[in-house]
């Protein structure tokens, strides 16, 4: 695992937006949520990527109505999709059988060539895309029940937790994995123990970013506070 150290949010959506410029990938995979939100708008400040490159969400919400303004789809197409003219591969969260359709969103991703960078957020519990502690790290895309504590943490994004639907498509941590690069973001204190098991903890699927460690090619790109006030040399190897 590669560490890159930043001072704050500006500067980890900036080095981010660079690794990802420089990968010149033509299949971007994308988490949502506060973590990469700065980055995709240095992306398009920037200009960085154009078509051929297509989008392909990390997860999607069940239970949503497709013009519901939290559909991860609408959320991505919004802040770099539409801005850069680039289309957004996405599970068919609509189909009546969701099992089938995350069952399929593999073999997508996989007639697209795989992903080529992967871009990830964490939990504070560990989670990456909605892959919550105890998920197998071989596991192919699925339906997710989200755990009380995601959906009160995504409750910010909604009226109450009430309204964050209890389901979700995820790309399977053995999706993830099949990425052939991984840029994990994370700012904040409250990332600090997230990030440090998947820096240096017992590899666990307790923790399920910790199966990051099993990639070849992973970057985390973290803030001071996110680095739980370390100094490392950055960027800096960690075996
Ligand atoms: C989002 C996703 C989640 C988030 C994680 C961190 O597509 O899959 O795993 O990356 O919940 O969320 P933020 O970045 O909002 O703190």
């Amino acid at each position: 695992v590669e560490v890159i150290e930043v001072d704050d949010e500006g500067a980890a959506a900036a080095t981010a937006a660079d690794v990802i410029a420089h990968a010149r990938p033509d299949v971007l995979g994308v988490a949502t949520g506060s973590s990469p939100a700065g980055t995709y708008g240095r992306l398009v400040e920037r200009r960085d990527l154009a078509p051929p490159t297509v989008l392909c969400l990390l997860d999607e919400y069940v239970g949503l109505p497709p013009d519901h303004p939290r559909r991860y789809r609408r959320e991505i197409l919004a802040a770099l999709g539409a801005p850069l003219g680039l289309a957004v591969v996405a599970p068919d969260v609509d189909d009546p059988d969701p099992d089938a359709a995350a069952a399929r969103y593999d073999a997508t991703i996989a007639r697209l060539g795989g992903v080529d960078l992967q871009v990830l957020g964490v939990g504070r519990n560990g989670h990456i895309g909605f892959n919550e502690p105890g998920t197998p790290f071989d596991a192919p895309s699925h339906v997710v029940e989200l755990s009380d504590a995601t959906r009160r943490d995504n409750a910010r994004f909604f009226g109450s937790t009430q309204e964050v639907p209890a389901r979700a498509i995820t790309q399977g941590i053995g999706t993830i994995l099949r990425a052939r690069r991984i840029v994990l973001i994370a700012t904040g204190p409250g990332k600090a123990d997230a990030v440090r098991a998947a820096i240096d903890g017992p590899v666990t699927p307790d923790v399920p970013v910790t199966a990051l460690r099993g990639h070849p090619s992973v970057t985390v790109v973290a803030d001071r506070a996110a680095l739980g006030g370390r100094r490392p040399a950055a960027p800096r190897e960690v075996a």
